[in-house]
């Protein structure tokens, strides 16, 4: 349970909030798939932060972000021409290039050249990595990047999707961070999804004990299900400040890991990005990966809702007296995101009654407001310090033997023994 000023502080990011400011200034975003641009293609709108943009690549593949509105009179830029260097409002015909620098003022005869050096386009640092491209919105020099292992891999070992979830962010982090849930809500779909050993156990088993280690870059959660020969299911899951959750794959032996990152768009949306790749082998990753369908996914939409609360966002009851658990049978993230989006835009976090099993969202939200609060004091908030090692995040999901913990294995003392070990 929060106080509302606080609830208000953790999620609300536009209009120079704490946290958005926060986010603005420390971090690295994603916000497109790579290939979505073509050089010399048309622009595409971005929204983040409560702030609208628009971004291209250049026919010789110069990335450009910078403001929607034309720096002439405010027309949108996604209207945009594309012109091979660059895109011409078509208001007055007024052209940038990736840079956000005037390349023509076709309305100006004698202050043409004036009005070139002078009026520029606000543009922002772009970096195109691990099939995304990503944007850092802030002010002086740009943090430190984000390189995750995946951000290292060619794109053919990495399936990178994003779908609109229109609720705030932090209700996607705490769907992410929340493993109790995934034998209910999800029971129809884990049949198909994991071996039938750990399937069993996320149902059978509805709670589970939740253990952290606290780390550089946020928390390792721990979700711990005993079964009864002495044996537990553990799920180790990365969060990782201020978006990025990495999850426990089933088939992490093979080489396989997944991450949600859920992007803030405005207050009330969010931008929702699965990635999946395979650290070991190249693709294919592409075909339902991860959703257990046969239908193609749209990487751009992989999980749309049908509807809105007037008609349930098109939950099938037919489906549920079939034996259906959820009634949503498109998609298994729809349900994840149907269940945020119900909370309202903005869940009030006041009148909720957290169980035990909620710990783990406790312990986020208490880090994402610890981090507003350094920024605010002038610190690096958690997980923008050089020291994080980001290429060494996976999450894991295993079952243990009697006898041995997750500790063994998995925490900070166990990494640096193997570390020392191969050194
Ligand atoms: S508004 Fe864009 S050129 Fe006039
Ligand atoms: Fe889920």
């Amino acid at each position: 349970m929060l106080k509302a000023d606080q609830n208000d502080r953790l999620a609300r990011v536009a209009n120079n909030a704490p946290m958005g400011r926060m986010l603005r200034q420390h971090y690295w975003m994603p916000y497109l798939r790579a290939e979505r641009l073509t050089p010399g293609g048309d622009p595409v709108r971005v929204r983040l932060l409560g702030s609208d943009y628009i971004s291209f690549r250049t026919g010789d593949g110069q990335i450009g972000f910078i403001d929607q509105a034309c720096p002439h009179r405010g027309v949108s830029l996604a209207l945009a021409r594309a012109e091979g260097d660059g895109i011409r409002c078509i208001f007055h015909g007024w052209k940038f290039d990736a840079t956000g620098r005037l390349l023509d003022v076709p309305n100006e005869n004698e202050s043409a050249e004036r009005t070139k050096n002078t009026v520029r386009a606000r543009h922002y640092p772009v970096r195109e990595a691990g099939a995304l491209l990503w944007v850092w919105l802030g002010e002086g020099s740009a943090p430190r990047f984000p390189d995750f292992e995946f951000t290292t891999l060619p794109t053919s070992h990495i399936y990178a999707g994003y779908t609109e979830v229109p609720c705030n962010w932090v209700q996607g982090i705490e769907g992410t961070l929340d493993s109790a849930h995934v034998g209910l809500l999800h029971r129809s779909w884990i049949s198909k999804l994991t071996p039938t050993s750990t399937r069993s156990i996320m149902s059978n088993q509805l709670v589970l004990r939740y253990e952290f280690e606290h780390r550089p870059y946020g928390l390792r959660a721990v979700a711990v299900r005993p079964m009864e020969d002495g044996s537990e299911y553990v799920r180790i899951g990365d969060y990782v400040l201020p978006y990025y959750m990495f999850i426990g794959s089933s088939n992490s032996a093979a080489g396989e890991r997944v991450i949600f990152i859920s992007v803030p768009v405005d207050d009330g949306n969010t931008l929702l990005f699965f990635v999946r790749y395979n650290f070991l082998e190249a693709g294919p990753l592409n075909t339902g990966a991860g959703f257990q369908t046969d239908a193609p996914i749209d990487p751009d939409h992989f999980a749309t809702l049908r509807g809105d609360a007037r008609n349930n966002w098109g939950q099938d009851r037919a489906a549920m007296r079939d034996g259906h658990f959820s009634g949503f049978t498109d998609n298994i993230i729809t349900e994840d995101i149907v269940v945020q989006v119900s909370m309202g835009a903005i869940v009030d976090r006041s009148k909720e009654h957290l169980s035990p099993s909620d710990a783990a969202i406790v312990q986020a939200r208490r880090l994402l407001l610890d981090a507003v609060q350094d920024a605010e004091a002038g610190k690096l908030p958690l997980g923008a310090q050089d020291t994080v090692d980001f290429r060494a995040i996976r999450a894991d999901a295993r079952i243990l033997p009697p006898g041995e913990r997750w500790q063994d294995h998995y925490s900070l003392a166990a990494e640096n023994r193997r570390k020392a070990a191969s050194t």
